[in-house]
């Protein structure tokens, strides 16, 4: 059934364990999410990135909320890195449940100033609201360590943005990346993820990691443990997508029939990591 984000993140909340938000980008994706949500009966979002609803558009929307309405567990669907106030605006009008505002690319200030205002409009629809403070690194970007460190999330800062723009969640710069880590793994400041639970615990704002694929299940627990309620999962799906197009098979219908199994595991083995399975 079409559900809040609200209402599944405050379950997480709740029941201590996280919801994978997985982005889709066709019928394949949207069918392996809900099916492996319905096999584990576990809750879960489905996220459209802009790059999605440049080639979807709204039939791809469409298909996420008709998915979710027929499905026997709760999914929502949620606007990924809305980056501009002209996309934002114009999700808040296609069925969302929720959305991110993503104002990193911008100067502290100019990010209040945006995330507040998106958040006005959205929280009148009743929407949940996500944004970003810091700035989420890519795995190539190739930084020096002061320039890494200046990406982090600041506690303080963090602060005064849930207090300017009165957001629901918070996705948190800790190290995490978009796309794949170096062989070493990633290395994720545990510590300041403490300290920014400690202060949007009390504030009753519920932490989001982004840049979920790559990161080992040790790691992934201790987030959860730490208060991280959303993780958000692309590359890993995308790739057994892609790694599934090698079989010999080659009709197109065994073609979308193996890529959509190839996802619903990865999906699946998530939801049983995020602690989501079961809670359906
Ligand atoms: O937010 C994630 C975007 O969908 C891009 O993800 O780094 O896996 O291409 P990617
Ligand atoms: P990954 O591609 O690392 O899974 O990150 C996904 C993400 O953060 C989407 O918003
Ligand atoms: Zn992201
Ligand atoms: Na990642």
């Amino acid at each position: 059934k079409l559900s809040s984000t609200k209402d599944l993140l405050l379950n997480a909340e709740k029941g201590g364990y996280a919801v994978g938000a997985f982005n889709v980008y066709n019928l394949e994706g949207v069918e392996a999410v809900v099916a492996a949500a319905e096999e584990e009966k576990s809750p879960a979002i489905l996220q459209i990135h802009p790059s999605a609803m440049k080639q979807g558009g709204i039939p791809l929307v469409a298909c996420c909320i008709s998915a979710a309405e027929q499905a026997n567990v709760p999914i929502t669907v949620h606007f990924d890195h809305g980056s501009s106030k002209h996309e934002l605006v114009q999700a808040l009008e296609l069925g969302f449940d929720s959305v991110m505002v993503d104002g990193s690319h911008l100067p502290f200030k100019d990010n209040i100033a945006y995330t507040k205002y998106i958040s006005f409009l959205a929280h009148s629809k009743n929407m949940l609201v996500e944004a970003e403070l810091g700035r989420l690194s890519g795995t190539e970007d190739d930084l020096t360590v002061e320039d890494y460190e200046a990406r982090l999330t600041d506690v303080t800062q963090a602060r005064e943005f849930m207090d300017e723009t009165a957001i629901d969640a918070l996705a948190v710069c800790i190290g995490n990346v978009h796309g794949t880590y170096p062989a070493n793994g990633p290395s994720l400041r545990l510590d300041l993820l403490k300290d920014l639970h400690t202060m949007s615990s009390e504030k009753g704002v519920i932490l989001v990691l982004h840049g979920a694929s790559g990161v080992p299940k040790e790691l992934i627990k201790e987030c959860i443990q730490l208060g991280v309620r959303k993780f958000n999962v692309n590359t890993e799906v995308r790739k057994a997508y892609m790694d599934s197009l090698h079989s010999p098979k080659k009709d197109l219908v065994h073609v979308m029939a193996s890529a959509k199994e190839a996802m619903k595991a990865v999906v699946a083995e998530k939801m049983h990591l995020f602690g989501s399975a079961g809670k359906a």
